[in-house]
């Protein structure tokens, strides 16, 4: 399905990250694994990866560091020829309550999931808008996905942080996809709702956890980073070509309001 494209994917070495860039290599691209702490999971997934018969190496960079952002996209336009897949996912959570909330928890996820995805995607643009449209490999001139989540619209008691850097990729995203959408490129996002990877682990590692998450999740089930990383490759496929600045939630209908099932 993406036989001769080139993808990057940030933050690749575990959980959601770690299952869409193989899934990405699945489906025939080649794949840049980054990562920024865990450089042996990150060369386990390239291990994987080759094993479908495509190209993948593993690439340490920090996505809220500038200079360390231009590096990777350098590289890989250096190594691949060129790229077509930008998969902006690395983000972590660094809870508080408000009035606990250090400056320096505030800004660590601002800078990592928020400004780390303007810095992805800006140097792809770049390079999806020097290379234009090569119909062979694509119908647009490249993708940017940015992983976004349920957080994008839901807020979060204790989490002002990472709601915010959720909202804003939302509001970046669109923005984006305003801005590139005449050149031919697509910007959308995936929202993953509640998916078992280290991100949440309290969240779902006891029965009671568990049972406590299914109320917030109407299909009950508590996803699985496939979920996501299948999304991440439909959203990127030609047969979605005409999806232009969108999130799809993936979340088993987290984002409908579930407390208004018996409520209201
Ligand atoms: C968060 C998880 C949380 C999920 C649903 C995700 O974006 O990273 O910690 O379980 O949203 O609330």
């Amino acid at each position: 399905m993406l036989q001769g494209q080139k993808a990057l994917v940030t933050g690749a070495n575990s959980g959601i990250g770690k299952a869409t860039a193989i899934a990405l290599g699945r489906a025939g691209a080649d794949v840049v694994v980054n990562y920024v702490v865990g450089k042996d999971e990150a060369e386990k997934v390239v291990d994987q990866i080759k094993g479908f018969g495509v190209n993948a190496y593993a690439h340490e960079a920090d996505v809220s560091d500038e200079a360390q952002v231009v590096d990777m996209v350098a590289r890989i336009v250096k190594e691949f020829g060129t790229i077509d897949i930008m998969v902006a996912n690395a983000g972590l959570q660094r809870d508080s309550s408000l009035v606990d909330m250090t400056m320096a928890q505030w800004q660590k996820v601002i800078d990592v999931n928020l400004t780390g995805q303007f810095l992805c995607a800006r140097e792809a643009a770049k390079e999806f808008m020097r290379r234009g449209v090569v119909p062979e490999v694509s119908r647009s001139a490249g993708k940017i996905v940015c992983m976004s989540s349920v957080h994008q619209i839901v807020p979060w008691s204790g989490h002002v942080n990472y709601a915010s850097s959720k909202g804003g990729v939302g509001m970046m995203m669109q923005t984006l996809a305003q801005e590139l959408a005449p050149h031919h490129i697509r910007v959308n996002a995936v929202g993953p709702g509640a998916i078992r990877t280290p991100i949440n682990t309290a969240a779902w590692d006891t029965p009671e956890a568990e049972a406590e998450l299914l109320k917030l999740i109407p299909y009950r089930r508590v996803g699985d980073p496939e979920d996501i990383a299948n999304a991440v490759v439909a959203m990127v496929s030609d047969l979605l070509d005409y999806v232009v600045g969108t999130t799809l939630y993936v979340d088993g209908g987290m984002t409908l309001f579930p407390g208004f099932a018996t409520g209201g």
